[in-house]
């Protein structure tokens, strides 16, 4: 918990600069000008300055171990699946834990100081969630890790809700689950049913798969929506993936909105990850299979993105840079609207803290002195470069920093050499 003066911020919400003034880890002032001695001064430069970057969901058990034991040659969902079935029998709490500290730190170069992760609950131990856990209190004064129990294999088809029970004993966080692998449509009802029952009885959010299919007819958001009505759970419950939307009959959809809307739900988005595996099967043309974005938003629910995979069975690439999401769900969901390329931003910081329940976030007084600073004017800008993030600041401290990237060209005359590369 220390003081630190930011000088020069270009905010969201004003068009002039604004000094930040951090004192004992919160945000204490945000004026034109604060002049204060004895503390440690950053200067902005006239970048823009967000809060911290939020993911979602992760799933950081299994990350950085791509190729092994071999790569998903069909880059479907359900090999994926095997795949990790394959190398989690060889996985010890040690390798688990080097990979995620390691993706920890890429995380947090890139400006993401909180992330959901998934931890599998469905196999033969809980190495993974013993491994998180420590990876979570290593990490604490950096970066915040919520962790879902999450029954990879199904809960039922898996027989693992004891495992799920005593991932949430153990300090899990959230009721994670995947009622789409179950065996059939009534025991993926079933899985729901039983486990917003025991996030409601233990005062849990919940984070479930939901419908991650390219089927029209996987309606589990349906039932989700209904349980989190009828146990009070409203704000409470986030469905991530909801990939059947994207092929759902119009006629039904516009009946289902009204239910998320009655419900408060969540909507957790994974651009990277659905439109490489989604529509796999298909001939031309191939649906691109993200759920239903702008009429989520449109209708008013809160809509965050998720990197879900960097390096693992389902996905080769990745280097956790969340502008990367937004970036990808702008494309894949016709988001060039000016708002709508905003909200694109808000689902990979505000909005992601909001359906994480992270407390004191945001640049406001009063707040996590938590911050980053772009190399870039504004949030647009953000998506458009990917910029450097010239500074992460947590609780005050500079955590990661990064010089200013410039391009030095060498053409023929001295004007064609200024930079003009990428300024708007
Ligand atoms: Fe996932």
């Amino acid at each position: 918990m220390t003081d630190l003066l930011v000088k020069n911020c270009m905010l969201a919400n004003n068009k002039d600069p604004r000094d930040i003034l951090i004192e004992g880890g919160i945000i204490k002032d945000i004026s034109t000008e604060i002049i204060v001695e004895k503390i440690p001064v950053i200067d902005a430069d006239f970048h823009f300055v967000t809060p911290p970057f939020v993911d979602s969901h992760f799933h950081m058990d299994a990350t950085l171990s791509y190729a092994l034991p071999r790569v998903n040659k069909s880059g479907t969902l359900l090999e994926g699946i095997k795949l990790w079935g394959e190398l989690k029998p060889t996985l010890t709490a040690d390798a688990i834990k080097e990979r995620a500290l390691k993706f920890c730190k890429w995380a947090i170069a890139r400006g993401t100081l909180a992330i959901r992760s998934h931890v599998d609950v469905s196999g033969q131990n809980l190495i993974g969630v013993e491994a998180l856990l420590d990876v979570k209190e290593m990490m604490k004064d950096f970066i915040d890790i919520q962790l879902v129990a999450f029954p990879q294999d199904g809960l039922l088809r898996a027989n693992c809700l004891n495992n799920l029970k005593a991932a949430l004993d153990m300090g899990v966080d959230v009721v994670g689950g995947i009622p789409h692998f179950e065996r059939t449509m009534e025991e993926g009802h079933e899985s729901i049913r039983i486990l917003c029952e025991i996030a409601e009885k233990r005062g849990l959010l919940t984070d479930l798969h939901c419908d991650e299919t390219d089927d029209p007819m996987s309606r589990h958001v349906e039932r989700l929506a209904m349980e989190t009505t009828r146990l009070g759970l409203n704000g409470r419950v986030a469905g991530s993936h909801l990939t059947s939307m994207h092929s759902m009959d119009n006629y039904y959809f516009s009946k289902l909105i009204s239910m998320l809307v009655e419900a408060d739900l969540n909507i957790i988005a994974n651009p990277l990850i659905n439109i490489t595996i989604q529509g796999r099967q298909d001939n031309y043309p191939k649906r691109r299979g993200l759920t239903r974005i702008p009429e989520q938003l449109n209708a008013g629910l809160k809509v965050a993105f998720g990197h879900d995979c960097v390096m693992d069975p389902w996905y080769p690439l990745g280097s956790h840079d969340m502008l990367e999401v937004a970036h990808m769900a702008l494309h894949c969901c016709h988001m060039t609207g000016i708002n709508e390329m905003e909200s694109c931003f808000d689902a990979v910081t505000i909005n992601a803290a909001s359906v994480l329940h992270l407390d004191n976030y945001g640049i406001k007084k009063g707040s996590n002195g938590d911050l980053v600073v772009l190399q870039c004017k504004d949030k647009i800008e953000a998506i458009r470069l990917k910029p450097a993030r010239l500074f992460v600041v947590r609780r005050g401290e500079v955590i990661s920093s990064t010089r200013p990237v410039r391009y030095e060209l060498n053409l023929r005359s001295k004007k064609e050499n200024e930079d003009l590369l990428f300024k708007g």
